[in-house]
């Protein structure tokens, strides 16, 4: 049972946003809200592209349910694994201060919730405002587990754009005609890159282009004149997507839970695990436009799901059905699925409204390499099906990360269990070499390990992400837990200390969660380390992932209680 409490969106009207402020003022100690939710993860039969399968969800919901709060609510969740499969759930941006055993990533920071098992997610949301979202942290479950995570801003705050008068959530998913879990089971068994999937989907539906779907197309109505925010989410498993509607413009005004300078485009790229809140006008003639969603695919060679997911936005005046019979559905131009240029010039175009406080006396200079590798076998075998009877492998730092299998990270760490993890992960690549250049087939294999890179309590951090061209040049979204983090330089090729340093925009970068390093390039990054706990930090191409593009922070505790990690729950799942 889900029990949802109605939150009122900011009102146009001034009077009352001056009365709610002069309220605010009184109440705001008090007006936070507790918001009590039961998930129960479940398989529910779906049918899309002709077929139906039995899908993992909550509650029998595809997508999942929208969660709505206001900065500074309490989420409490009771999670029921009624699956047949381990399965966590993730608060994806949600920054979990002192709070690790809510985050969610299994064997990081919480055991698995077996089947038949329960636990409660308890957190508050601090000073955070946007869209996030929630999907499940174990294997590829989050193909279909996943949901909308709306948080307001605290009563009587107003939005610092024009106030919409509709919101409407866009989840863009990725659907296989088979299950995810086998799609999986197979590339682990093979080596092998998995199958691409077969649609792409808004709110679950891939749209008229698809076979047996078009009844099912998602239509969103809008009134001439009236201004719309779609908050976008990449839900999608493996996929960096292009997203446009047809003739309209969208301005950016926020992404990954944290206000943009407005920044107006015709295409967003968005990678998976980010968010982008974008407003729409409805001042073209009155009719009927797809927003449409396809691949941005940096990587050479690589197969991907070349196909588009689409949507309708109708006005109103169109909704009779005469009408619509006779109107034709006008589709966005989309960028070619390699369109480096127009997906950079989107990432690099974004800015914090205002000054942004940034470390600028840094205690820890990070330099991490990101990218694929191949792991030789010494004889043929089904087992390795990677190219060249190789297996497919991604690494940090040249360490290919390896889920822990007894206990979480983050419980080994607080219980003192030896064995489980090593504090040795490398600030800096074990070997220089020319990261974006050819480089040596001797250097393309990873070593595996289960490594955290230990961190003071307050200390200042840049961290300067370097794609490498081993296996193939891409952009990576990397995202990392229980943060979020300044934007403050990227660029092509090899990073270089001297020259890139002095040009980086250390006034209004962009606040995120997930950021992609450029195809063949880096990005640079700062944050405070003020979050104690097990921080995972990884590729959300769940490809990349399980091959072992992670690792993880350990930041130890600072002084007293507010810097310290909180006791874990009693209900805990063990492992
Ligand atoms: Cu959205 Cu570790 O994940």
């Amino acid at each position: 049972m889900e029990t949802r409490k109605f939150i009122d969106k900011p009102d146009q009207s001034c009077l009352l946003i001056a009365l709610s402020v002069v309220l605010a003022s009184l109440v705001s100690f008090s007006d936070a809200e507790d918001h009590y939710h039961e998930f129960v993860i479940q398989a529910q039969p779906v049918k899309r592209l002709c077929r139906t399968h039995k899908i993992i969800t909550v509650n029998g919901q595809f997508p999942g349910p929208t969660l709505e709060v206001r900065d500074g609510d309490s989420l409490i969740i009771k999670t029921t694994n009624a699956a047949q499969y381990n399965i966590t759930l993730h608060w994806h941006g949600v920054r979990q201060i002192a709070n690790p055993w809510a985050d969610g990533p299994e064997y990081i920071t919480q055991c698995p919730i077996q089947p038949g098992g329960t636990y409660t997610y308890r957190f508050t949301i601090r000073n955070q405002v946007g869209t996030l979202w929630w999907h499940a942290h174990s294997q590829w479950l989050r193909a279909t587990v996943y949901g909308a995570l709306i948080i307001y801003p605290k009563v009587g705050l107003p939005y610092p754009f024009l106030t919409p008068s509709q919101e409407i959530p866009i989840l863009l998913g990725e659907w296989w005609d088979r299950d995810p879990m086998a799609v999986l089971q197979q590339a682990q068994f093979t080596g092998a890159a998995p199958n691409v999937s077969n649609a792409f989907t808004i709110n679950g539906q891939p749209g008229d282009f698809y076979r047996c779907s078009s009844q099912e197309t998602t239509v969103f109505s809008v009134e001439s004149g009236e201004a719309v925010l779609l908050r976008i989410i990449n839900a999608a498993l493996n996929q960096e997507l292009f997203f446009a509607v047809a003739n309209h413009k969208l301005t950016v005004v926020g992404v990954d839970a944290a206000y943009t300078k407005p920044f107006t485009t015709n295409i967003i790229m968005i990678g998976p695990g980010q968010t982008t809140d974008v407003l729409l006008t409805a001042d073209q003639s009155p009719s009927r436009y797809y927003m449409a969603a396809s691949a941005y695919e940096s990587a050479q060679n690589a197969a991907f799901d070349n196909t588009t997911t689409t949507a309708v936005l109708e006005y109103s005046s169109e909704t009779c059905s005469a009408r619509r019979q006779s109107s034709q559905v006008l589709l966005p131009q989309l960028p070619a699925f390699n369109d480096t240029t127009t997906a950079t010039a989107f990432t690099a175009g974004l800015r914090s409204p205002s000054k942004v406080s940034i470390p600028n006396k840094i205690d820890e200079y990070l330099f991490f390499t990101v990218g694929l590798g191949l792991i030789n076998c010494l004889l043929p075998s089904p087992n390795c099906q990677g190219p060249n009877g190789t297996r497919f492998a991604a690494s940090m730092n040249n360490v290919s990360f390896v889920f822990p299998t007894a206990l979480s990270i983050m419980q080994a760490y607080y219980q003192g269990v030896p064995g489980i993890f090593s504090a040795d992960f490398p600030p800096v690549p074990p070997i220089l070499f020319n990261y974006t250049g050819n480089v040596n087939r001797g250097l393309w294999q990873p070593v595996k390990g289960t490594k955290v890179y230990k961190l003071k309590y307050g200390s200042m951090v840049q961290l300067v992400l370097q794609d490498t061209s081993i296996v193939s040049t891409e952009n990576h979204p990397m995202h990392l837990h229980g943060y979020q983090f300044a934007v403050v330089g990227m660029g092509f090729g090899n990073f270089n200390a001297a020259r890139d340093t002095p040009n980086f925009n250390l006034v209004d970068p962009p606040v995120r969660n997930t950021i992609g390093t450029p195809a063949g390039g880096w990005v640079a990054i700062r944050f405070v380390a003020d979050n104690p706990g097990v921080w995972l930090m990884h590729c959300h191409i769940d490809s990349h992932l399980v091959w072992g593009l992670a690792m993880c922070f350990l930041v130890e505790n600072g002084q007293g209680d507010q810097q310290t990690v909180i006791p874990p729950p009693s209900d805990l799942p063990q492992c």
